[in-house]
């Protein structure tokens, strides 16, 4: 499997899920939606909503809406506990991540051709120790990774169905966004977009 060193802390493995793992993630992933469904995430202050559609798996789960950026166990629409992480994320952070206490949130995000995500830092967790791993599934994503300040130099590169990229270390609070979607670049997705999910430990494991 080869890992490329993208920057200080920014690793990407091309292809690390086969084809065949691919699909059957998709099909686990069928079952959380059905389970919890996507749902439009909004702005805090503004109201607007996110061109992303969410959903979670995992004890918990990210969610935006007018009242702030949050974890939280529940659906914010069905009231349900998220469904629980599929085991091949689970393997893939025992296996990249090089933290020793397992995810507890996967942020499922759902491009269609047209969506997009502003540069943002990744900080509603409480353990920073912890890396975030992220796997794509679908049309390939233009992803922009920079530093830890805002208007800092970035890096792009292009995210396929099936890799794994990771930040950690001194890339943990990196800015980094999707500046657009390459429709028709995969078949995975019989109706295109794409999926990423990013595992990420919230909690301060205790002792
Ligand atoms: C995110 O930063 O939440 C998603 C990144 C991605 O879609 O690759
Ligand atoms: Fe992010």
């Amino acid at each position: 499997m080869t890992r490329l060193a993208v920057a200080p802390g920014v690793f990407h493995w091309p292809g690390y899920l086969s084809p065949e793992a691919q699909a059957a993630l998709l099909a686990e992933l069928r079952e959380v939606a059905r389970q919890a469904p996507f749902f439009s995430p909004r702005m805090p202050k503004t109201g607007k909503p996110f061109s992303v559609r969410m959903t979670n798996c995992g004890s918990l789960g990210w969610v935006s809406d007018l009242a702030g950026y949050r974890y939280q166990p529940q659906h914010p629409e069905t009231g349900a506990p998220w469904p629980p992480m599929p085991a091949v994320l689970q393997d893939a952070w025992r296996a990249l991540a090089g933290y020793p206490h397992p995810p507890e949130a996967c942020l499922v995000n759902f491009y269609e051709a047209s969506a997009k995500m502003g540069l943002h830092q990744d900080r509603d967790e409480l353990e920073f120790d912890a890396p975030v791993l992220s796997l794509s599934l679908g049309d390939t994503a233009v992803f922009r990774i920079g530093s830890t300040e805002r208007g800092g130099k970035t890096h792009s590169l292009k995210l396929a169905s099936g890799d794994a990229l990771l930040f950690g270390g001194e890339a943990r609070l990196a800015y980094h966004g999707i500046d657009r979607i390459l429709a028709g670049s995969s078949a995975l997705l019989p109706q295109g977009g794409r999926i990423n999910l990013t595992l990420r430990r919230v909690t301060k494991p205790r002792g």
